[in-house]
């Protein structure tokens, strides 16, 4: 089931959302035996709710010491002292201004030699932990999710993934707008391994830009593989958190 929760602008969704995940946090009340498993995303979306969550943890209204992460990919072939880099982005807005122990971090390792077997060992690491007790997400423009594009199959777990033109369109803005200086490449968690590990997943929508992907998202026939992000109508828990201008709304204010 999709559960819907428009705001007037982004920072109302992020502010919105980002209660939400302190509530699920603290109503688990998480130990060290038993922690809060989170997924998360990259991208601009997510920011405004990585910043509201930095700072309830520098009030003390949430702790992330018994919260494990997993982050949903990262670009092939770039260190993560690459500023592009998805582990860069994650440490620079978010970990390293939260009280998460480091070993509590995963992010798949974008200079593996064994690509496979990174994949293999991530995909297993989560399954170690038994449930994912919430996926954050974002969405591509086309209606991409994490790094699954266009043609990702129901059924896909961790794995490399090849990115579409549209993608490397969009993303060149990270790297001065030359399409030639993004990665081709990227490891990705597949549909699967978000759809079918996590109790639930809750996605960040903003921006008129999105307007296109979030309709078929919600609104698309489901499971359609040409709009990956499709595939969240097949769980009985997901929550859309967007602003007015991604829902398609701006225009009728
Ligand atoms: C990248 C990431 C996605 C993210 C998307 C949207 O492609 N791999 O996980 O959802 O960007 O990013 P933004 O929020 O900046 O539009």
């Amino acid at each position: 089931m999709v559960k819907q929760a428009t705001f007037s602008s982004a920072e109302d969704a992020s502010e919105y959302l980002a209660n939400h995940i302190i509530k699920k946090i603290n109503d688990f009340a998480p130990t060290p035996e038993k922690p809060f498993v989170i997924g998360l995303p990259t991208g601009s979306s997510p920011e405004g709710v990585y910043a509201r969550l930095i700072k309830a943890n520098k009030a003390g209204l949430v702790s992330f010491k018994n919260v494990i992460t997993f982050n949903m990919d990262e670009y092939l072939g770039l260190p993560p002292t690459n500023e592009q880099s998805y582990h860069y982005f994650m440490f620079d807005k978010f970990f390293n201004h939260i009280d998460i122990p480091r070993e509590n971090i995963n992010i798949l390792n974008g200079l593996a030699q064994d690509i496979e077997k990174e994949c293999a060992d991530y995909e297993a690491k989560i399954k170690k932990y038994g449930r994912i007790n919430l996926f954050m997400g974002g969405l591509g423009p086309e209606g991409h999710l994490a790094f699954n594009e266009a043609g990702s199959s129901r059924d896909s777990i961790t794995r490399k993934v090849s990115l579409v033109p549209s993608t490397i369109k969009a993303n060149s803005r990270f790297f001065e707008n030359d399409e030639s200086k993004v990665p081709k490449f990227a490891l990705s968690v597949g549909i699967s391994t978000v759809l079918d590990n996590s109790d639930e997943v809750a996605i960040i929508v903003l921006g008129q830009n999105k307007n296109f992907a979030l309709d078929k998202t919600i609104n698309g026939t489901k499971n359609d593989p040409r709009f990956p992000s499709s595939y969240l109508q097949d769980h009985s828990n997901v929550l859309v958190v967007c602003d007015n201008a991604a829902a398609g709304l701006t225009s009728k204010l």
